[in-house]
C-alpha cells in the first residue's frame, strides 16, 4: 500500500461566529489525486489555506510526510513539499514570466542570505541553476517561448499554467490546485488535465478544489465533499456520483426547494 502523505485531523476554522471549516478528517496516499468540491461557500478554499499555512487553524492538525504542520509558515510548508495555486491568480505582474517561476525555486536552493552576501559566486551559480529549473517547468506546461514576457501580458490562461510552473519549482511531493479550470476554454482544460496526469506520472500527488465535474470525475482517484463546512461524503467518483447526500447538497432537499 502506498504511504500516507497528507493527513488532516479534526481541521476547523472559525471566522468569528462563522464556522467555515468544521472538523474535517481526510488523507491523501502518495501519488494520488484527491479531488475536494462541494457547493459555493462551503470552506475549501479556508480548508486549503489552513493546509498551506495561509490561515492557522482553530483547532485540529495538519500531517504531512510524518510531520506535523500545523501552524507553520508558508514558507516552511513549501520547504516541506507543498505548494499551491490560487483560485483568485496570484502572479507578479511586474515580474517577467521566468521571474515568476524562480521565486518558486528558491526554498530548494540551499545558498542562504548571509552566505550568498560571502560568496557571490556561489550566488552566481544557484541563480543559473535556478534559471535553468524555472525554465524547465515551463517547457513541461508548454509556455517556455513566453518566459521574456512580463506576465501581466499572459492570457489568462497561460498565466494559470505560470502558476502551475511556479508551484512545481520547488519540485514539491504534493500540489493544491484551487479551481485551475476555472475560466479555461475547453482547450486549455484539456490541456491542463494532460499535464496534470503526466506529472502524476512522475510521483507527483494533487489536491484540487473544482467545480467542472468531468474534470473531477475524470482524473480523481477519490474525492472529498464539503457541505457548510463539514465532510459529508469521501469516496471513489463512482460512489460520490450516486451519493444522496451530496446529490442532496448539489439540488438542494425538497424541503429546502419547499423554503425558497
Ligand atoms: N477571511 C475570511 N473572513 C471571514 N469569513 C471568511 C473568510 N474567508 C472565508 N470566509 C467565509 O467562510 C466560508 C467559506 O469560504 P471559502 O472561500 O472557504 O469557500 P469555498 O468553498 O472556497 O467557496 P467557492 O466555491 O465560492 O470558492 C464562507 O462563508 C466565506 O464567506
Ligand atoms: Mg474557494
Amino acid at each position: 500500500m502506498s504511504k500516507r502523505l497528507l493527513e488532516v485531523k479534526g481541521l476547523t476554522k472559525a471566522f468569528g461566529g462563522v464556522v467555515a471549516v468544521s472538523e474535517v478528517d481526510f488523507h491523501l496516499n502518495q501519488g494520488e489525486i484527491v479531488a475536494v468540491i462541494g457547493p459555493n461557500g462551503a470552506g475549501k478554499t479556508t480548508l486549503f489555506n489552513m493546509i498551506t499555512g495561509v490561515l492557522p487553524p482553530t483547532s485540529g492538525q495538519v500531517f504531512f510526510d510524518g510531520k506535523e504542520l500545523t501552524g507553520k509558515q508558508p514558507y516552511q510548508i513549501a520547504e516541506a513539499g507543498i505548494t499551491r495555486t490560487f483560485q483568485n491568480l496570484q502572479v507578479f505582474e511586474n515580474m517577467s514570466v521566468i521571474e515568476n517561476v524562480m521565486t518558486g525555486v528558491h526554498c530548494r536552493l540551499k545558498t542562504g542570505f548571509l552566505q550568498a552576501g560571502l560568496r557571490l559566486m556561489g550566488v552566481k551559480k544557484e541563480e543559473q541553476q535556478a534559471f535553468d529549473i524555472a525554465m524547465s517547468c515551463l517547457e513541461k506546461v508548454g509556455i517556455a517561448d513566453l518566459a521574456f514576457e512580463p506576465a501581466e501580458v499572459l492570457p489568462y490562461g497561460n498565466q494559470r499554467l505560470l502558476e502551475i510552473a511556479r508551484a512545481s519549482a520547488s519540485s514539491p511531493q504534493l500540489i493544491l490546485l484551487d479551481e485551475p479550470m476555472a475560466g479555461l476554454n475547453p482547450q486549455e482544460s484539456r490541456q491542463l488535465v494532460d499535464i496534470i496526469k503526466k506529472k502524476r506520472e512522475e510521483g507527483m500527488s494533487f489536491l484540487f478544489v473544482e467545480h467542472d465535474m468531468e474534470t473531477v470525475m475524470g482524473i480523481s482517484d477519490r474525492i472529498v465533499v464539503i457541505d457548510y463546512g463539514k465532510k459529508i461524503a469521501e469516496g471513489t467518483p463512482a460512489e460520490i456520483y450516486e451519493n444522496e447526500k451530496v446529490i442532496a447538497a448539489y439540488l438542494g432537499t425538497e424541503d429546502e426547494e419547499e423554503a425558497i
